[in-house]
């Protein structure tokens, strides 16, 4: 949009899923809510999707009495590849670029992987539970569909079997980022995981970025101590609202 430093879009993907006129905005001072909700009455938008720095608490405090809800706080973790080595693989795993026909296989492995996350979709009671595991298992699918939303998707195959699948983008001529990951429950518990970031960091550096980023919801430990042992430092959060304009 529109205002230089106000995000805020129409979400066509949200409301297709949910059924009601949807919006997205990032949201970074006080000055930037007058604008969002301007924009929401305007475009007759019913329900909004808000994140917000986890450091802005003046702004976030106006927004929690303006009928926002906290639905979830995401917290990104940032790792100079430069700065001491790619720690090795060491799991027996065996990691690959996706092929084609591997589509199908991801998009099971994160319907089973996905199924009632804690993400913010999940934590807003009036959301369909069904749709909100379906965000992710969409995401997946066009991950492996199309190289606008990911720039490589790797698999693990244990047994012959996709077992796993990790999503990769570019962000920048500097920067690469660790996007959706997901390991199959039958095959959870045999750093899996571990390998997945180790070879994405791997991939990061092979196409010359210097910096890897990965984010979570702060709830989400398992990801956050495997981040921690690869080297990864805390970086900077959102708080992410859920604001329903019917009510
Ligand atoms: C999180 C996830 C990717 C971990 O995959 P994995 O291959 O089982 O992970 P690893 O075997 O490499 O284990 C990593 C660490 O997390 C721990 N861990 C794995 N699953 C866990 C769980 N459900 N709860 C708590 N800790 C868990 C492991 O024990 C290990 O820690 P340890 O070395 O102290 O034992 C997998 O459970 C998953 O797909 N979860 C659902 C989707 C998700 O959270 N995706 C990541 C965010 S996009």
């Amino acid at each position: 949009m529109h205002d230089a430093r106000v995000q805020v879009d129409l979400s066509p993907l949200d409301e297709t899923r949910f059924g009601v006129r949807s919006a997205r905005a990032h949201v970074a001072n006080e000055s930037d809510l007058a604008i969002v909700n301007r924009f929401c009455l305007e475009n007759d938008v019913t329900f909004l999707i808000a994140r917000c720095p986890a450091s802005a608490l003046q702004t976030v405090q106006t927004m929690e009495s303006d009928g926002f809800q906290l639905m979830d706080t995401l917290i990104y973790y940032r790792r100079d590849l430069h700065k001491t080595p790619i720690p090795a693989d060491e799991g027996s795993v065996p990691i690959r670029p996706i092929r084609p026909g591997d589509e199908a296989a991801v998009v099971a492995i994160a319907v089973e992987a996905f199924q009632g996350y804690f993400g913010h979709y999940h934590a807003d009671p009036r959301l369909d539970r069904a749709q909100c595991d379906e965000v992710y298992t969409s995401w997946a699918e066009r991950s492996a569909t199309s190289r606008e939303v990911a720039d490589e998707v790797l698999v693990a195959e244990l047994d012959g079997r996709i077992a796993g699948f990790a999503t990769l983008r570019f962000n920048s001529a500097d920067e690469g980022e660790g996007v959706l990951f997901g390991v199959a429950p039958f095959a959870q518990g045999r750093g899996i995981y571990r390998s997945f970031m180790v070879r994405s960091m791997q991939w990061c550096a092979e196409h010359g970025r210097r910096t890897m980023i990965v984010s979570t919801q702060i709830t989400n430990l398992a990801v956050q101590k495997v981040w921690v042992r690869l080297g990864f430092e805390p970086s900077h959060a959102y708080y992410t609202f859920h604001k329903w304009y019917d009510t």
